[in-house]
């Protein structure tokens, strides 16, 4: 499994801070994964709870392993464009680079929408255009593919303000959030966590493709690991 804990700590720290859970809150985060930003949020609500939604099974099986301890924590599998959410439910919604995947992102948004409270507060991460993505770039030319367009279906400001502005959703705003992602140690474990990834979205790149990918993250090899330069935007919402 790719490590977006390891990748993402920079991101993830901006995202706590702008989603700024309180003791009493009821948090719901989209696209949950395999759980750090449900259980920070858990963390902060001792007298709330913190619910993570995905639709991958492994993931959340490991969320649950590593939630063992925490009791105002739960996860369902579910897809959360269509969930019956409970109307009205959440204080706070929260995604770590989990809501670009929807096939219509208006009734999923108004979906998700519906299960916050009005002044509800919605912060999520998304990444901004492939093309300010040096991660994206890079790995995208060294294995000879196109960006794979879901992961910057949100990276339009524009676009996606009236997105939320249809689905219910008040006082948008987009911070720049310009932070190195990480993929490992050294170049041998970053070659592989890309390997797992390209495995997991079916593709198997030829003896060439993988040449060049090796020699594309040693020359991004730091002494803190191998890095590559990434934009997002932190949006911030409420609940209309
Ligand atoms: C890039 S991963 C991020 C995972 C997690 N937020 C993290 O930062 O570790 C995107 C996640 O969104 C989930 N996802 C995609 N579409 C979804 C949907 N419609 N409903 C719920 N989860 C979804 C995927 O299964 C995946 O776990």
């Amino acid at each position: 499994m790719f490590d977006y804990d390891a990748e993402l700590r920079p991101h993830t720290a901006h995202l706590r801070a702008a989603a700024a859970v309180d003791t009493n809150d009821r948090v719901l985060d989209v696209g949950c994964g395999t759980g750090q930003t449900t259980r920070d949020a858990a963390r902060a609500a001792t007298a709330g709870s913190a619910l993570g939604v995905d639709i991958s099974g492994p993931a959340l099986a490991t969320a649950r392993t590593r939630s063992a301890g925490l009791s105002n924590i739960a996860f369902e599998e579910a897809d959360a464009a269509v969930h019956a959410f409970p109307a009205a439910h959440f204080d706070v919604c929260l995604s770590r680079f989990g809501t670009m995947f929807f096939a219509d992102p208006v009734a999923a948004f108004t979906n998700i929408a519906m299960a916050l409270r009005p002044g509800a507060r919605l912060a999520l991460l998304v990444w901004q255009a492939a093309e300010r993505n040096e991660w994206s770039t890079v790995i995208g030319e060294a294995l000879g593919t196109p960006p794979r367009p879901a992961a910057f279906s949100l990276a339009d400001p524009a676009s996606t303000g009236d997105v939320l502005t249809s689905a219910g959703l008040t006082d948008i705003a987009f911070t720049d959030v310009r932070e190195p992602v990480y993929y490992g140690p050294d170049p041998s474990a970053a070659f592989e966590a890309v390997m797992y990834l390209e495995r997991a979205a079916g593709t198997d790149p030829d003896p060439a493709a993988r040449r060049r990918l090796r020699a594309a993250v040693a020359g991004h090899a730091t002494p803190a690991g191998v890095t590559f330069d990434s934009r997002a935007w932190l949006i911030t919402a409420h609940r209309a």
